[in-house]
C-alpha cells in the first residue's frame, strides 16, 4: 500500500485498471475502514496485501462505496461470506442495485458477468462524518455517473483530500443513471469544498491536485461519448444469454 499521508493508504496490489477501482484504507489499528474495496476477482489480492502490511481485517469496521458499480464494493459480499461484518455504506439511489445485484444497475453488463448481491447495505449522505483514528471522513452526495455516488472527503496534516470514485473521470450513460447536468452541479459543489487533492475510481497510485483537475472535469462534462461502446440488445435476458457485444474497457 501506499501511505497518502497519515492515515490514508491507496492499496497497490489490485490493479486500478478497468476491472477494479482504486481501493483506500482509512485509518491504522482498531479501527479502519475502506474507500471502495474492488470487484470480487481482486477480493484475495487485497486481502493479501492488507494481511501482509499488518492490517486487521477484523478492525475493517465500515465500507464506503462510492457508487454501485461492482467495480468498486462487489468484494464486499466475500467479507461478509468469510465472517467479517463491516457495515457498507451506499448512496441511496444506489442501493437497490447493490442489494440485488442488478445486472444493469451495477454495470455487470459491461463487465458480462452477474453481481454478487451485497444485502443489508446502510444509506448515505450529506452530512455523514465519522472519525477513524485522527482522520475524518465526510460524504457529499454528488449524483453525477450514478444518482446515488457519494464524495467522500479525507482530511489530515493540510491535505484535504476528495475521493470520487467515477465522478471525477468516468463513463456517462442513461443505461446506469448518469445525468450530465446534475454531474455539472455536483463538480460544482465539489469545486466549494476547497479540496487539496482528488483521486479517480481508476485512477494512479497517486493524488492529483484538485483545482486544475475540477475545473478540466467541468470543461469535459457534456462531451463524453458512450463509455460503453455498444449497448446490449434490448431484449437481452441477464439470465441466461450471453452478451453478444463488445465493449471497449475505460
Ligand atoms: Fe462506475
Amino acid at each position: 500500500m501506499k501511505e497518502l499521508f497519515p492515515g490514508l493508504r491507496q492499496v497497490a496490489r489490485v490493479p486500478s485498471d478497468g476491472r477494479s477501482s482504486t481501493i483506500f484504507i482509512v485509518g491504522e489499528g482498531k479501527t479502519i475502514a475502506a474507500i471502495d474495496c474492488g470487484p470480487a476477482q481482486y477480493y484475495q489480492t487485497l486481502k493479501d496485501e492488507l494481511g501482509d502490511e499488518g492490517v486487521d481485517l477484523s478492525a475493517l469496521t465500515d465500507i464506503f462505496v462510492t457508487h454501485g458499480h461492482s467495480d468498486h464494493y462487489e468484494a464486499a459480499a466475500l467479507f461478509r461470506r468469510d465472517g467479517y461484518t463491516p457495515n457498507v455504506h451506499v448512496g441511496e439511489l444506489d442501493r437497490y442495485a447493490v442489494e440485488t445485484g442488478d445486472y444493469f444497475g451495477t454495470a455487470g453488463f459491461f463487465y458480462r458477468q452477474h453481481t454478487l448481491p451485497v444485502p443489508e447495505t446502510l444509506s448515505i449522505g450529506d452530512g455523514y462524518v465519522e472519525s477513524f483514528g485522527k482522520v475524518a471522513v465526510r460524504a457529499f452526495e454528488i449524483p453525477s455517473h450514478t444518482m446515488g455516488s457519494i464524495a467522500y472527503v479525507v482530511e489530515n496534516d493540510g491535505l484535504k483530500v476528495g475521493i470520487l470514485g467515477d465522478a471525477a473521470w468516468g463513463g456517462w450513460h442513461p443505461l446506469i443513471g448518469s445525468d450530465l447536468d446534475k454531474w455539472e452541479e455536483s463538480i460544482e459543489m465539489v469545486q466549494s469544498l476547497d479540496l487539496t487533492h482528488v483521486s479517480f475510481g481508476h485512477g494512479p497510485t497517486e493524488l492529483i491536485a484538485a483545482k486544475s483537475h475540477l475545473r478540466k472535469l467541468r470543461r469535459q462534462i457534456g462531451k463524453y461519448a458512450n463509455a460503453y461502446d455498444i449497448l446490449p440488445p434490448i431484449n437481452f435476458d441477464q439470465n441466461t444469454a450471453e452478451p453478444a457485444y463488445e465493449y471497449t474497457a475505460v
